[in-house]
């Protein structure tokens, strides 16, 4: 191989190499000078989960050090998060009640439109995404309307549909539908339209996978399905090329962005989709991944700064413009040269 052969040296002395790949690691500046690529608090979105009403923001046991915000709360934190350097949040919200239908979702009261106009009110500059799902917001738990066993598809579009328009008329800039229903970008693009939010973006999850890795998060949403589980509509976590099939659809449907979740198991999809599209890509290192850094680092396996800045870096390098991470604030506090 080229890269280790030597040749001879002109003036005696040592194993000359051709190539030596450390000399551009021999100091900090040299290492700045050739790194390929750049991780920066203008990437980070932190995802926000929202309860109806006042009081104060209280833990999530499942997620150690993050709260759920009230619709009290939700506008002083989005102008702390401004301050620390976060642009952008993902909200999620918790219902006052689910029914089977979930109609909540699509009220103009419900926690989620409640608190997009709160934080755009307190803090007009922060980026706006909600989630489009109706999981948290079932009595079954699963992500669109359930006919007899079955998650019926084109029903759940167009309840998608309504709820994105319930967050768009709130403020949302953009719509996150997250439900894996066939036709979800069109359906919401179409309703969006229809309702004269033709600038309201959609960031579609285009590929998520049917993973264990959400378990926190139902945990803090109390949205595990009932009944079956979520196969039958997320992506089966051995599919590569379906998982680009659905890019490509959602791209074709009208999707402003596209986003892989989860993070770290989607590396393969991040590289091979920044080669193919050339939509913003977003990563989404979910509730497990985040509660799986949590707990080694606090049990002393590794450095969290270290770690949780390396899995940044690497989504990254894989081709992620966006990163969503409940890290979002200690990566901005650790990027502007925080402790
Ligand atoms: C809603 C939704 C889920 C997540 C994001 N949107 C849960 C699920 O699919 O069960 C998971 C995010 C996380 O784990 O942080 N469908």
């Amino acid at each position: 191989m080229a890269r280790t052969r030597s040749v001879p040296e002109e003036s005696g002395g040592g194993r000359s190499l051709r190539a030596r790949p450390r000399r551009l690691r021999r100091s900090p500046a040299l290492r700045d000078w050739v790194a390929e690529v750049e991780l920066s608090a203008r990437h980070l979105v932190l995802p926000v989960f929202v309860r109806p009403g006042g009081g104060p923001a209280t833990p999530l046991p499942s997620l150690p050090g993050i709260d759920c915000q009230s619709v009290a709360t939700v506008a002083d934190f989005s102008r702390t998060l401004r301050t620390e350097g976060v642009p952008a949040v993902l909200l999620f919200g918790l219902p006052r009640r689910k029914d089977p239908q979930g109609r909540e979702a699509w009220s103009d009261d419900s926690a989620v439109a409640s608190a997009v106009r709160a934080v755009k009110r307190a803090s007009p500059e922060t980026i706006v995404v909600t989630d489009v799902c109706l999981c948290a917001y079932t009595t079954h738990g699963h992500c669109g309307a359930v006919d007899g066993a079955e998650v019926d598809n084109d029903g759940s579009v167009e309840r998608l549909g309504r709820v994105a328009v319930a967050h768009a008329r709130a403020g949302a800039d953009v719509v996150a539908p997250s439900a894996m229903m066939d036709g979800q970008v069109a359906g919401v693009r179409s309703a969006l339209d229809r309702d004269g939010f033709s600038s309201t973006s959609i960031l579609s999850y285009a590929t998520k996978h049917a993973s264990a890795f959400y378990g926190p998060f139902r945990d803090a949403e109390g949205s595990a399905p009932a009944f079956g589980d979520r196969a039958t509509y997320q992506l089966d976590p051995r599919n590569a090329r379906e998982a680009l099939r659905e890019m490509r659809l959602d791209a074709d449907e009208g999707a402003d962005a596209l986003m892989v979740k989860p993070a770290l198991t989607s590396l393969d999809l991040l590289a091979r989709a920044r080669r193919r599209f050339d939509l913003p890509l977003a990563a989404y290192q979910v509730s497990g991944e985040f509660a799986m850094l949590r707990a080694a680092a606090a049990q002393g396996i590794f450095d969290e700064r270290a770690a949780v800045l390396e899995t940044l870096t690497a989504l990254r390098r894989a081709g992620a413009d966006l990163l969503v991470t409940y890290y979002a604030r200690d990566a901005a506090r650790w990027l502007g040269g925080g402790p």
